[in-house]
């Protein structure tokens, strides 16, 4: 069975199909938000071979006209360079106002393609087919979409609501161990946030999420989903509850900055990163050791690194101080009450902190 959920955002409203095998219904989707005939699938070649032929026959079935745009696999090609390969195809190809485009991949590929659908010719309709996990829980959803620059992560970008996000979680089946567990992180950072009973069951799941059970898989993106889009519904352009999906990344980027960008992956980053948030929450009285251990616990299990590498404080407070959320010269980190609530604070005395974390 095909679950659906709601993103509603007024007239940017959309619906999420979640199940096993969605391929073939995509067609029906998009016939029901109207989506323009003429499409371009947005995909790279390691998933373009794998998931491509499925999705063109279903798209040919449903009376569309479809070509496909490769681009390279990899965070180094989300560029400026690569947008403009893309706008090149579209304009070779005689894409106009009235054609669409479905970004099949993981985030990377989903944010390249949101950013040309919001910037080619003003604007043109768009959908996310995410194959990745973290695609799936997280970056598929809530419209940011964009480019990297040579001084910094997605420094270029728009928010931009696709009209449809297609999740088959059959093809997670494919996907390397090391993003599978990755994206595993932001889905127990959805139960810490915010949904202690979803944790539980995490816990309870979670032999079955190692083997990747599609049925497990099903509950637990679909769990993360709903929590998402209930964070972006509330605040779309992330002026204050959107800032909580960030448990985890102010330390986390930390370790990424610092280790060297690609020697550790984001999820894995964010993995250690909640548990320095956790251990600095517990240290500030709002949670308990108890809930520490199982956060520590469950992220081990899936082989998540749980120990921040070996640098000074003094190069983690140099990173952190360059984070996005600090305000008047403050670091301010989001930390969870206990697990099922997260809150935004000020961190006085964050090196002292950080002393007892690195030790
Ligand atoms: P990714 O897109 O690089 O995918 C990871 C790797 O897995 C790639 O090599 C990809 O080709 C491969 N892959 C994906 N699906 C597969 C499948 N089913 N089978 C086999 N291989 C598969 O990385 P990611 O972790 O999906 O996304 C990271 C990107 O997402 C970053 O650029 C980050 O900035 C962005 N992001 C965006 C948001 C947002 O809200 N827009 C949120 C979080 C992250
Ligand atoms: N991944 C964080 C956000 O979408 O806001």
């Amino acid at each position: 069975m095909t679950e659906r959920m709601l993103v509603g955002l007024g007239e940017r409203s959309y619906q999420i199909w979640i199940g096993e095998n969605t391929f073939p219904a995509i067609g029906s989707a998009l016939d029901e938000v109207n989506f323009p005939n003429k499409v371009a699938i947005v995909t790279n070649p390691s998933i373009g071979e794998l998931y491509c032929d499925q999705l063109i026959d279903a798209l040919v079935l449903s009376g569309r006209q479809v070509s496909v745009i490769q681009v390279p696999d990899g965070e180094e090609y989300k560029t400026v360079a690569t947008l403009e390969s893309i706008y090149d195809v579209l304009i070779d190809r005689k894409f106009d106002r009235y054609c669409g485009l479905i970004a099949l991949g993981g985030g990377v590929i989903g944010d390249i393609t949101g950013f040309a659908a919001a910037t080619f010719l003003r604007g043109i309709p768009f959908v996310q087919v995410p194959t990745s996990l973290l695609a799936q829980v997280d970056s598929s959803i809530g419209g940011k979409t964009g480019v990297n620059h040579p001084q910094g992560k997605n420094l270029i970008g728009a928010f931009y609501q696709p009209q449809h996000v297609h999740i088959d979680v059959n093809v997670l089946a494919t996907l390397p161990q090391r993003e599978y567990a990755s994206g595993l992180a932001e889905v127990i950072k959805y139960g810490i946030i915010s949904d202690r009973e979803f944790f539980r069951w995490l816990e309870e799941h979670r032999d079955r999420l190692a083997d990747r059970s599609a049925e497990a898989l099903v509950h637990a993106v679909m769990r993360s989903c709903q929590i998402k889009a209930n964070v972006v519904e509330n605040d779309e352009k992330e002026q204050g509850l959107r800032i909580l999906l960030n448990l985890g990344h102010t330390f986390g980027h930390a370790v990424e900055t610092l280790a060297g960008y690609g020697v550790i992956k984001h999820g894995e980053a964010v993995s250690i990163g909640m548990v320095m948030a956790a251990r600095t929450a517990l240290r500030l009285d709002l949670c308990s050791i108890e809930d520490v251990d199982r956060i520590v616990a469950l992220l081990t299990y899936f082989d998540l690194p749980v120990t921040p590498p070996d640098f000074s404080v003094a190069d983690y407070l140099g990173v952190m101080q360059r984070d996005k959320k600090v305000k008047d010269g403050a670091v301010r980190l989001v930390l969870n009450h206990g697990i099922g609530s997260a809150e935004l604070h000020q961190v006085k005395d964050l090196e002292k902190y950080l002393d007892e974390l690195l030790t």
